[in-house]
């Protein structure tokens, strides 16, 4: 069941996702060679703390961290800790903030120090997918029309998507009905409504679209070992276009 949000719970939500956008601003001064993923955690979790919100993802089905952390050929839910960045690094961060009886989730992909052409030109192109979908987040379109344009443009680009992890509603849960794939047909799944609350997380590979997780049961890697590279925004369908809670008016291009 999609649950429609009121223009009240709309703003609650940007609230959340605003918390999401500052840490994530936070996070980012701090990435260069030689801080661990631990510290960059640490800071996240005091920026939303400091705001009066909790970390969505602590504890979510016993996960360790505040934030997810990952490199080079981890896709996700990478678990902070002793990894210390290299030059040449590219790392994932996924936040999530919970107050007020509401989430905001958000992903971005950072280069750590200068990185190769690849690895720009892949977090580059993912976050541009999350960009085309967008474009398809008005009432009238359907959800895999916006599946389909992250598809299109990520392969058109020659780089894959992953398939067994997608985006998903959110509000008063982290995750909600509908799952949202960042693959498949145009033309399918419900049409989108006012109020429709969605986090729309694209994660693209160099190489082929398989992944695998580790032994500690959280962290996605490639199967084929290439880089990948991960972009979200809580984005709320509305009358007057799609708000996007955890964009900051900072990283307006
Ligand atoms: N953004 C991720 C998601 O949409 C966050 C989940 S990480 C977890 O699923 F650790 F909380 F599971
Ligand atoms: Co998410």
């Amino acid at each position: 069941m999609i649950v429609i949000k009121t223009k009240k719970e709309i703003e609650l939500m940007q609230e959340s996702g605003r918390i999401v956008a500052l840490a994530h601003e936070e996070v980012k001064k701090a990435i260069k060679p030689g801080v661990t993923t631990g510290e960059l955690d640490a800071i996240a979790e005091a920026v939303i703390k400091e705001n009066g919100a909790v970390p969505s993802f602590k504890g979510y089905h016993g996960y360790p961290g505040s934030i997810c952390a990952s490199v080079n050929d981890q896709v996700i839910h990478g678990i902070p800790g002793e990894t210390i960045l290299r030059e040449g690094d590219i790392i994932s961060i996924d936040i999530g903030a919970f107050k007020n009886g509401y989430h905001g989730d958000a992903a971005r992909t950072h280069p750590v120090g200068k990185v190769s052409d690849e690895a720009s030109k892949l977090i580059k192109i993912t976050e541009e997918s999350f960009f085309e979908g967008l474009k398809f987040c008005q009432i009238g379109y359907r959800l895999s029309d916006i599946s389909n344009a992250i598809q299109t443009y990520a392969e058109e680009n020659g780089f894959s998507v992953v398939r067994d992890f997608v985006g998903h509603g959110i509000g008063r849960q982290m995750h909600e009905d509908p799952p949202v794939p960042n693959y498949g047909a145009a033309g399918r799944g419900p049409r989108l409504e006012s109020g429709m609350a969605l986090a729309i997380e694209p994660m693209i590979n160099v190489g082929g679209f398989k992944v695998v997780v580790l032994d500690d049961e959280w962290t996605v890697i490639t199967k084929d070992g290439t880089l990948s590279a991960h972009y979200e925004n809580t984005v709320i369908i509305t009358e007057d276009g799609p708000i996007m809670t955890t964009y900051s008016d900072s990283e307006v291009k």
